[in-house]
């Protein structure tokens, strides 16, 4: 038997094989774009004031391939008055869409948060007749969907309609409780009835807590029953450092496939101050709660990319750190839970999830 010896040049190539991924030709992904080619598509929420800033458009273009509109697409924005429909900033996201050849997804047509009151409620807050409220919702979702047609890759139609209390099944909100149970039948029913050729999403929060995830699964089952057009379900993935646990949001995905519907991240985030509690980063991040984030996304990732098949899309819900909702949502408190810091410079999470898609 000869003996084996390996070349200079040979060892190299072999140490660089096992830190650089083969399907990227030795090379490290230098975008999430590049990284994710193949597998799914990268998106973020942005702001039309992100798309005005040199800085911050061309960091969107660099990374992602995906948008979706932070707010500029809620009804309180869209329709200010009564029939009164303002499209100019959202149609600024469409058309740097449009320039960019990137598909957007419009978020959302119905939700109980940012609309106007008066869509489902009089001035008490006295639920409208149940035809007045469908009336308003069908003239808003028609105006918008055919405002678009033929410019969206999709829309969340309907968005945190399942209750998070244990012994309720829909969240109890204005549309239902003006219009009935059957609120989001008829908001799938419009949107499909003003473009037939758009995909149409159900998009929510907590979708993989093993209470929530049934009456998801309800939803679903008695949308599709009704005939409804629903194409794919959204699950927002606003999570934190150590919950949900993973293997929950590994088995909520196949859950929710086996149902035959695509899955999106949609709003990818990971809240590292906590929900209560102080604003304890307030004057800076400690490295190692960088680095846990930076582990949770790339377990979160590995989860993703072991379910390419189902998921076409994911979304982060934001661009970096200092402009996240988190920061002000429930309550002040400096966050840091995207994978760009307040200086758009990439964080270890960045890297992390970086090296998790080149190593597959
Ligand atoms: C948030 C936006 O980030 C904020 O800018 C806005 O003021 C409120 O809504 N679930 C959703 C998103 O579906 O629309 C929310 O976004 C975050 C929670």
């Amino acid at each position: 038997m000869g003996t084996f010896t390996l070349s200079p040049l040979c060892v190299l190539s072999l140490f660089s094989a096992a830190i650089f991924p083969a399907n990227l030709g030795g090379q490290r992904a230098e975008s999430l774009r590049e990284a994710t080619r193949g597998r799914f598509m990268i998106g973020a929420a942005v702001t039309a004031a992100q798309l005005d800033r040199p800085e911050t458009a061309d960091l969107i273009l660099k990374q992602f391939n995906h948008l979706t509109a932070e707010y500029e697409f809620m009804p309180l924005f869209m329709e200010t008055g009564p029939g009164r429909f303002d499209f100019k900033r959202s149609d600024r996201i469409v058309d740097f869409a449009h320039l960019h050849h990137l598909p957007l997804t419009g978020h959302m047509l119905c939700w109980h948060q940012i609309t106007p009151q008066w869509m489902f409620e009089d001035a008490e807050h006295h639920p409208l007749p149940r035809e007045r409220a469908l009336a308003n919702l069908k003239l808003y979702i028609n105006t918008v969907v055919t405002h678009f047609r033929g410019k969206l890759d999709s829309w969340n139609v309907v968005n945190e309609a399942v209750s998070d209390k244990p012994l309720e099944y829909l969240r109890d909100n204005p549309a239902l409780r003006s219009i009935g149970i059957d609120y989001v039948q008829k908001a799938f029913e419009f949107a499909h009835a003003a473009d037939p050729n758009v995909p149409l999403y159900y998009n929510d929060y907590n979708v993989e807590d093993q209470a929530k995830l049934p009456k998801v699964l309800r939803l679903i089952r008695s949308l599709k029953k009704e005939g409804v057009r629903l194409d794919a379900v959204g699950i927002q993935g606003h999570w934190y450092l150590d919950y949900p646990d993973s293997d929950l949001i590994d088995a909520c995905i196949v859950t929710l496939g086996k149902e035959g519907l695509k899955v999106l991240v949609t709003e990818l985030d990971i809240d590292v101050v906590g929900y209560e509690g102080a604003d304890r980063y307030k004057s800076g991040i400690p490295a190692d709660v960088l680095n846990q984030e930076a582990k949770r996304y790339a377990s979160l990732f590995e989860i993703f990319l072991k379910h390419q098949d189902i998921i076409p899309v994911v979304t982060f819900w934001g661009l970096e750190d200092g402009q996240s909702w988190l920061n002000y949502t429930p309550r002040i408190r400096t966050n840091y839970p995207l994978l760009f810091d307040r200086r758009l410079n990439p964080k270890p999470a960045y890297h992390a999830v970086i090296d998790t898609l080149s190593r597959k």
